[in-house]
């Protein structure tokens, strides 16, 4: 066998030695892979994803609209959503589904989605706070903070107090490495000729693969009175030292009260 992989010419060797390595990495990725095995159905529930018209939220809409629950995609781009909206209708087979604008990085818009929400929904049962987005320019929202830093945390802040009722569970994940459209936004470019040249989907997991543990989180018996916890792949994973600091955590929730201007009566703790 060595004696014929030497005869080859270079070029097929190096090759051949790329595809096993990148076959070994796929094959690593797989079998570390978290998957929700939980068949639990979610029939009267109600499930908010914000960011669900793409990616892991979309693919996390359509695993518990199967499960039975109404699912309501918080979407900043009615157009989007409501094409993917069609997909999940589509792919579920559940009708249930509904869209409700939301741009996390707009305090007002985060204040009116959660005033509809209360006014309409009967209940709430799952919040996923999906939506994020990656960026290396600065730019600062209307409310004066900067945009990345408010549509991945204080515009969840808020809508989170907003809608918070009492006996939640609170947990916090990392998805992996998945290839979605969070990995070719337009500030990367500069780093990559594609979406895929940065980081391809050899290296990557895809949506539904990258949605496990947000769907696990969502509906799992066992992780039902689990709360404070960080997980990945489907397990409680270590958080970094930062991540424990008590300290640091009471100045993060103080700071973030102030500058989404929290008002008294919405605090909960
Ligand atoms: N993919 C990864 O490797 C990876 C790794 C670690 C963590 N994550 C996190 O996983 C979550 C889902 O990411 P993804 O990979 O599925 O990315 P994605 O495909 O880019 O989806 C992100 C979603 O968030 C929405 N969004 C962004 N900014 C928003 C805003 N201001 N208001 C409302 N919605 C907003 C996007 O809406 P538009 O379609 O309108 O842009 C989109 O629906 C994110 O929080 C991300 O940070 C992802």
């Amino acid at each position: 066998m060595l004696t014929f992989l030497c005869s080859l010419p270079i070029l097929w060797q190096i090759g051949l030695l790329i595809s096993v390595l990148l076959g070994g990495f796929k094959a690593y990725l797989w079998y570390t892979l978290g998957v929700c095995t939980s068949t639990k159905k979610l029939t009267g529930k109600t499930v908010i994803i914000t960011g669900a018209n793409t990616g892991i939220g979309k693919e996390t809409a359509i695993d518990l609209a199967k499960r039975g629950a109404r699912v309501i995609l918080a979407c900043r781009d009615p157009k989007k959503a409501a094409i993917a909206k069609d997909d999940i209708i589509r792919e579920s087979g559940n009708k249930n589904v509904v869209i409700r604008q939301l741009d996390l990085a707009s305090l007002k818009s985060v204040r009116k989605f959660a005033a509809d929400i209360l006014k309409s929904e009967l209940r709430l049962d799952v919040l996923i706070n999906n939506a994020g987005c990656a960026t290396i320019e600065k730019t600062l929202t209307e409310d004066g903070l900067e945009y990345q830093m408010q549509s991945n945390h204080f515009g969840h802040f808020l809508l989170t107090n907003l809608l918070l009722g009492k006996n939640i569970t609170v947990n916090a994940l990392h998805p992996g490495v998945v290839h979605t459209e969070v990995q070719s936004v337009p500030s990367l470019r500069g780093f990559q000729e594609n979406n895929d040249s940065l980081i391809s989907p050899v290296f990557s997991k895809s949506a539904k693969e990258g949605a496990q543990t947000t769907i696990h989180l969502a509906v799992a018996d066992e992780v039902a009175n689990v709360t404070g916890e960080y997980f990945s792949d489907c397990k409680i994973a270590k958080t970094s030292k930062l991540a424990k600091d008590a300290g640091l955590a009471k100045k993060l929730w103080e700071v973030s009260e102030t500058l989404v201007k929290l008002k008294p009566e919405e605090r909960h703790y």
